[in-house]
């Protein structure tokens, strides 16, 4: 049967819808205005990223990977495309996007096979799969921000990357180069490039998963893996108060992560046991759980995120400090991005260092302690202003500080992803 014009401009369409879209621009805001003239000390030339707050690597080179050359991508079909939810409704990993991208390996096959780009769909799953039983999985969480060029830009995926390669080296998945996933993931934001809402209060989150697929029972490491990533577009992470701070509980009887496990690791095994601790914080008013560890009741992580405090140290300057990635604590790309822009202002003390709660309530008694934050790429920044801790509740006078540090660097943060700053952090999907 003969293909009719129609048919051929569906055709056209289907394969470019991703070029279809028209210019919008984000809003724009003074704020940004003031960050870019008065902030030399975020302007790319001047930022070489360092590695002084990096973790050492113990896997080598991938012995083979997939290779984004090799992707294969087949579209939806017009009746598979989805309605673009109200950016009012996004919630956070509510709707996803229309495709998804996928690789298996398999050990006898020579180990990873080609990518492929498909429609969005459910997995298909043997039952006796490692993933289900042993949690030998691992994911990760990226974002894609549209800026107010509206250009799609990445926040240091390579840290991603790198971090996901630690994970799979330790649950006994394949490791890959990251590069190629970066190039792989980059097409399927092209594709469903309409998804990355054009607003700077939502972004499209990106989970890039790598499951453990062999059907057996013994606990080893798979012969057969599943890496997919699934992208959707969400507004805020969790709920604040009025005020936009988060009240936290820490309850010392609960540890999230111990020396020697995998606290240090994305792997969905720290996860799931933090739903009983989080729930109790809920009912006790609280938003968050703050995760402490050993006798002198250490800060390790709060919730999602790494945990910041800034302070007047015993010189009498002031001091912004985060836990050291002593094995407690995950690698966060947004706390080595804060670690790393704040030392290269050179107006505060910028130290990792173990906080513990003797120091948090002595500091506050003697008026020293002056903010605390959690930092990650789902909430960004995330002020403190209250823990509850053995029976008491400590305020934290985060919101009364005039110029606070916090809101400094989520500026930052937010003007580098946005794109109002042009920024080596940043890597643009063109
Ligand atoms: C336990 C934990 N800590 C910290 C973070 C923040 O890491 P990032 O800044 O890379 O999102 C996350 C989020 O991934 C997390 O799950």
């Amino acid at each position: 049967m003969p293909i009719r014009r129609s048919q051929l401009l569906v055709k056209w369409i289907f394969e470019n819808q991703h070029k279809l879209q028209t210019v919008r621009r984000c809003s724009s805001s003074l704020r940004y205005k003031e960050l870019e003239e008065n902030s030399a000390a975020v302007q790319a030339e001047d930022v070489a990223p360092s590695t002084q707050f990096d973790e050492p690597c113990p896997h080598g080179e991938p012995e083979n990977s997939f290779k984004y050359e090799d992707l294969q991508v087949k579209l939806a079909a017009p009746y598979q495309l989805q309605p673009k939810p109200d950016a009012r409704d996004l919630g956070f990993g509510k709707y996803f996007t229309d495709h998804m991208l996928k690789v298996n390996y398999h050990a006898p096959l020579g180990g990873w096979q080609k990518p492929e780009i498909t429609p969005f769909e459910n997995l298909s799953i043997h039952p006796a799969a490692k993933a289900l039983h042993y949690a030998i999985q691992l994911f990760e969480g990226m974002k894609a921000y549209r800026g107010v060029d509206d250009k799609i830009r990445l926040f240091r995926p390579d840290l991603n990357m790198k971090r996901m390669n630690l994970a799979a080296h330790r649950s006994g998945l394949p490791i890959f180069d990251g590069e190629e996933l970066i190039n792989c993931m980059k097409r399927l934001i092209q594709i469903d490039q309409e998804w990355v809402p054009h607003s700077e209060a939502s972004t499209l989150y990106i989970r890039p998963t790598l499951i453990g697929t062999e059907a057996t029972f013994g606990v080893m490491a798979p012969e057969s893996a599943l890496l997919f990533v699934v992208m959707s577009p969400v507004s805020a992470y969790f709920k604040t108060s009025s005020d936009g701070a988060v009240s936290i509980f820490a309850d010392p009887k609960v540890v999230r992560a111990f020396p020697g496990g995998v606290g240090n690791r994305k792997v969905g095994s720290n996860y799931g046991p933090t739903i009983e601790a989080t729930t109790r914080a809920a009912q006790l008013g609280h938003h968050q759980v703050l995760w402490l560890f050993g006798p002198d009741h250490q800060l390790t992580e709060v919730g999602a995120m790494n945990i910041f405090m800034v302070y007047i140290n015993e010189h009498g300057d002031k001091q912004l400090c985060t836990p050291p990635l002593n094995g407690l604590i995950l690698p966060g790309v947004t706390r080595r991005s804060i670690l790393e822009l704040a030392s290269q202002w050179e107006e505060f003390t910028v130290k990792e260092e173990i906080i513990t709660m003797d120091q948090v309530i002595t500091l506050n008694k003697q008026g020293r302690l002056l903010e605390m934050f959690g930092a990650g790429t789902a909430a960004v920044i995330s002020p403190i202003s209250r823990i509850g801790f053995l029976e008491n509740n400590i305020n934290i006078p985060t919101m009364q500080q005039s110029q606070p540090v916090f809101q400094r660097i989520k500026d930052t943060l937010l003007a580098i992803q946005y794109g109002h700053i042009e920024h080596p952090f940043t890597v643009v999907i063109s």
